[in-house]
Formats: C-alpha cells, structure tokens, sequence
C-alpha cells in the first residue's frame, strides 16, 4: 500500500500487470477490469489471501466466490467432471460474460467454495484480466470489487471509493462494458439451473446447454443455501430505490420526500425543476452498461429515494430486472 494507506492505481499497461502479478502470488489483492465489473482478485489456490477477501469486503463466510482462468484447460484443472455441455459452452462462450457451478476437484480451497461441493469458473473477456491471469500463473478468486452489498463497480474509480483502504493495486483498464455481472449457470445438477440471469439470455445458452431452470428463489441473507450466497438484497444504493410503472412515476415524485430521482429507460421522463429526470438507454445492452455507472452517481449527489421506472418484460432485461429488484428489496 502507499504512506498514505490507499491502493495504489495505475493504467493496466504490461509493466502494472507484471507487478500486479507479483502482488497477487505473494497473498495480496488486485482490482483488475473485466468485461463484467471490476474484480478483486487474490491468489485463489491460496486460503490466507482469499481470506483477505471475504475481511476486505466484509463478506459472509457462506457466499462463495468464483475462480477466474485464462482458458478451457485451466478451469478443467480445477473441476472433478466435465460434462459435454461444460465444453460445448466454455467454447460457444468463453472468454465471456458466463460463470460455470460444476463439482469441484479436491485442491480447490474450501473458503473458495464456502464448504459446497462445488466450484464456479469463468474465463473473462477482458484483455487485462486475462493477461493478468497468465502473468499470475494461477486462477484468481475475485469477487465484485466493492464492499458486500453495495453497488458494483464498472470503473476504477468505483472500486478506490468502497475498498481503497483495503487492497494494494488497482489496475485501471477504463468502464467497463457489459455493466453487469455474469450469467451462472449451475451444471453440478440436474436440471441445470441459471442462479444469477447476465449479459447471456437464457435462450442463447439453452441453444447451447438444453433446457434450463431459471432458478428465482434468492434466499434472505444467511439462509437455506439452495444457490449459496444469493442474498435477495444486494447491489443497494444507499438511498431508498422503487420500482413502478412508468405511468406512477411522477405521482410518487411529488409526494417523496427529500432529494428525488425518476430514472427511466429511452429518454428522460418530463418532470418539475423539484425531482431530477434522469435516463438509461432503452436497449437492454446500454441499459445494463449503464446502471450501475448512475446509480454510484446518484448516491454520490446524496438523493433520498431513487424512483425508476420498471424495465420492460422479456429475456434480454432479465439481468436488469434482477439487479434493480434486488437494490430495491428491503432485506
Ligand atoms: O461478472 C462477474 O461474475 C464478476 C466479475 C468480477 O467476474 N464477479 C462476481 O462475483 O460477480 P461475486 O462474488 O460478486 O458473485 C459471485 C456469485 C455469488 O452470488 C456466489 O454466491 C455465486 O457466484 N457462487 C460462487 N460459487 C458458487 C458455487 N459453488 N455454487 C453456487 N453459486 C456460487
Ligand atoms: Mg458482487
């Protein structure tokens, strides 16, 4: 860490990456860019800085985290079975925004795996991440950088805000591009089942894996883990957040109380000088880049509640459904 006790951040060019490298085999922590969110990246063959992990975020020991690596062959070190359709994704969609559950081989810590059986894995599509991981020369366990609960980050600043006290480098590789965290699909049983909806719609992956269970049964915080760690609240601003109906939005403006935001998709909504209209992309792909870029904007700006307007039905919002439902549950 630097005198001054934050990480350190520098532009992800070859020299960062060798000395982040470095970093990450001595035990310690690295934010790096994906094509997801930023990551917080430790030695994931290593128990001790994966522990530095679970303390930097404050992070239950019950929510595991998932193993990134460089290709097909790595994440085939790390699990005891590798079904067909294990493959038939990893090579339709790796490097990609996919995390794979599959039975675990038996080196791979248990603190990675929270005690389950099994392990997740996902080969990122991001030049950084996977030189980062060649240069490291093993897989890293990286969580969403930001500390548990809170909004994810899709850039470096993001990540120094909530956790800059609490690692040693962050390499700065710009916003990112999908906005939100990978599709997981959970392979170890049958059916498959996706456990968190991502950049992928359940059809393309169907087109790939078979039929697919769409699994919705987040569990409260600390629950039954049927998908472990899937906590129903989860990437919250630190205002109040609401849902509704485009047709509601302005009756409920009116009468919040405090600083209030309206959101809506495709344009901003017409609204008094007294609440701020602000606007997403009315395409899923710009919709889900940019959530969480505004929602860390508008915490910073201090509002009270934030109203947005309910996304529109079908596959390809389903991510941004989920994301937005969970920064608006209560618990
Ligand atoms: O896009 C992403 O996936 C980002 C980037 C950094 O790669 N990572 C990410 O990690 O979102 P995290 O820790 O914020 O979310 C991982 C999710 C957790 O909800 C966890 O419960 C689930 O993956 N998970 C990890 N291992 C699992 C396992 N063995 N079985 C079921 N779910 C698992
Ligand atoms: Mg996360």
């Amino acid at each position: 860490m630097t005198p001054g006790g934050g990480a350190r951040c520098l532009p992800a060019d070859e020299a960062a990456i060798q000395e982040a490298a470095g970093i990450l085999r001595s035990g310690g922590l690295v934010a790096f860019p994906t094509e997801t969110v930023y990551g917080l990246g430790a030695d994931g063959l290593n128990p001790e800085a994966v522990a530095r992990i679970y303390e930097a975020k404050g992070r239950p020991s019950n929510n595991p985290l998932i193993l990134h690596v460089p290709d097909i062959a790595a994440a085939r070190e790390l699990v005891s079975e590798w079904p067909p359709e294990a493959q038939a994704l990893a090579e339709r969609f790796w490097p990609g925004p996919l995390t794979l559950v599959l039975p675990a081989a038996p080196h791979v810590p248990e603190i990675v795996r929270a005690g389950n059986p099994t392990v997740a894995l996902r080969c990122p599509d991001h030049p950084v991440a996977l030189a980062l991981l060649r240069a490291a020369g093993r897989p890293l366990a990286a969580p969403s950088a930001n500390r548990s609960q809170g909004i994810s980050p899709s850039c470096a600043e993001h990540v120094l805000k909530s956790l800059g006290e609490r690692l040693e480098l962050v390499l700065d590789g710009g916003p990112t591009q999908a906005g939100v965290e990978s599709s997981i699909l959970d392979l170890s049983r049958r059916p498959f089942r996706l456990l968190r909806p991502g950049p992928l719609a359940p059809s393309s992956l169907e087109a790939v894996a078979g039929p697919i269970q769409i699994w919705s049964g987040a569990v409260v915080q600390g629950e039954a883990q049927a998908a472990p760690g899937m906590s129903h609240r989860h990437y919250a601003p630190k205002a109040r957040l609401e849902l509704l109906p485009r047709s509601e939005l302005l009756a409920q403006a009116l009468c919040g109380k405090g600083q209030v935001a309206v959101v809506t998709f495709g344009g901003v909504a017409p609204v008094p000088e007294c609440i701020q209209g602000r606007s997403l992309p009315g395409e899923p792909g710009g919709a889900m880049a940019g959530l969480y870029a505004l929602l860390h904007d508008l915490d910073e700006e201090g509002f009270d509640l934030i109203l947005v307007e309910y996304p529109p039905e079908g596959e390809d919002w389903m991510a941004l459904r989920d994301r937005l439902e969970r920064a608006a549950a209560k618990a």
